[in-house]
């Protein structure tokens, strides 16, 4: 009898900007709003952003804390998924530039855009490859700078997005892992939420031959907040409770429910409709905002740090964004976790959780693995 293989995370790391823009920032700025309407209307009251780096950087730094954490050398990975919405270039893949940096040198490398729901579906995809025996270890990397695209005169949507990168390993495993997952779209809400972006734009203004030119603000974040927000709130139950009775689960198996991170009242409604006690909702929107593709593996990354995540854990993932589109995704936290993992905290590169973070690995015997990883990404700190 063949035996059923399973997905299992085996290591995570997130990456944020050392940059932080606090909502007071934006009024300081001259924008017509305050601390209080944003907290109140959205729950995040800071948000990192980039100043130097771009998504395949941030990118970076995240996979290799999740390859440190699964003790996996980069040689291992068979699978670089990328999700984001805000890659690099149009080519290469974002993936690919990943890929060469930690040098996952037997791995395919791919970009998902979903928008903000990129990183299950792409966890999705990562999932299917080990289940069918195609990988046996995927990296499966959320990452954005919407920053970049952001109109920063426009209080509607200005406010409302961080910058940073999530990561998670995923290997092949006897025992669950991934139980279930659903992905969706529907397109004609695709005016609801768009930077309309370069080709289209650069055909209509330049003719048949596409040789004219776009405007900065074709490069903007555009979006109808409220119909998003109705939408979001009863898709985010409809996915969630299709994956918990997909997994033979009842929403009160649910240990940590972790939903986009893009404003609490979204995730509020969607908890009441689940009936999930807000106990059971993992949030830090207040301190990132919605960092698009990179929300959920960073909320994971904290949920971890802070000890919301026990093995046998029943979690459910549920995000939307940009397409529109949805994906949900329920798992048992699994048996793969290094023994060092009590201890792992959330690099969040200020010099001083850095140099800690050295000094613990030098104490922990990491330092050689890490070293050699560093060495590819050009730091130079040891
Ligand atoms: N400060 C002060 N006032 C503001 C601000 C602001 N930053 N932004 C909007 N307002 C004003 C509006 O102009 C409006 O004023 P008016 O009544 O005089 O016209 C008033 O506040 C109410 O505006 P609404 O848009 O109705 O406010 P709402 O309560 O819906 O909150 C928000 C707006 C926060 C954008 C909400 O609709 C929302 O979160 N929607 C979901 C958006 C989302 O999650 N997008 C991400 C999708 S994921 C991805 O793929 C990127």
């Amino acid at each position: 009898m063949t035996r059923q293989r399973y997905a299992q995370i085996s290591g995570w790391g997130m990456y944020v900007p050392p940059d932080i823009v606090s909502n007071e920032a934006f009024v300081k700025l001259g924008l017509e709003t305050s601390d209080e309407w944003i907290s109140s209307r959205t729950g995040i009251s800071r948000r990192h952003v980039v100043s130097d780096e771009t998504t395949s950087d941030m990118a970076v730094r995240a996979s290799v804390e999740a390859l440190r954490v699964a003790e996996m050398h980069p040689g291992e990975i068979d699978l670089v998924l990328v999700a984001t919405c805000t890659p690099d270039h149009i080519m290469p893949a974002t993936a690919s530039l990943v890929q060469d940096r930690i040098g996952a040198k037997s791995a395919g490398a791919m970009d998902v855009n979903a928008a903000c729901a990129g990183f299950v579906y792409a966890l999705t995809a990562g999932a299917a490859h080990i289940e069918s025996g195609r990988a046996k270890n995927v990296l499966v990397v959320g990452a954005d700078e919407l920053s970049m695209h952001l109109d920063w005169k426009d209080r509607g949507t200005c406010v409302l997005f961080g910058d940073g990168a999530g990561a998670v390993v995923l290997k092949a495993a006897d025992e669950p892992g991934v139980l279930d997952s659903t992905t969706g779209s529907d397109g004609s809400g695709a005016g609801l939420l768009t930077i309309p972006g370069i080709t289209r734009q650069r055909r209509n203004n330049g003719g048949s031959n596409g040789a004219g030119g776009y405007s900065v603000a074709d490069s903007y974040l555009r979006m109808n907040g409220p119909q998003i927000f109705r939408w979001a709130t009863q898709m985010m139950a409809k996915a969630a409770e299709k994956v918990i009775a997909g997994s033979g689960l009842r929403p009160a198996d649910i240990d940590l429910y972790i939903p986009h991170q893009a404003n609490f009242r979204i995730m509020e409604a969607t908890a009441r409709r689940l009936g999930l006690p807000l106990e059971k909702v993992f949030s830090n929107v207040q301190d990132y905002g919605n960092t698009s593709a990179a929300s959920i593996p960073i909320a994971l990354c904290e949920a971890i740090a802070s000890g919301r995540i026990k093995i046998g854990d029943n979690i459910v993932l549920t995000s939307f964004g940009a397409g529109l589109s949805w994906a949900a995704l329920a798992m048992r936290w699994g048996a793969a976790i290094p023994t060092h993992v009590s201890r792992w905290k959330p690099i969040k590169n200020t010099v001083e959780t850095r140099m800690a973070a050295v000094r613990s690995a030098v104490r922990r015997g990491e330092w050689r693995v890490r070293s050699e990883l560093d060495k590819r990404l050009g730091r130079d700190d040891d």
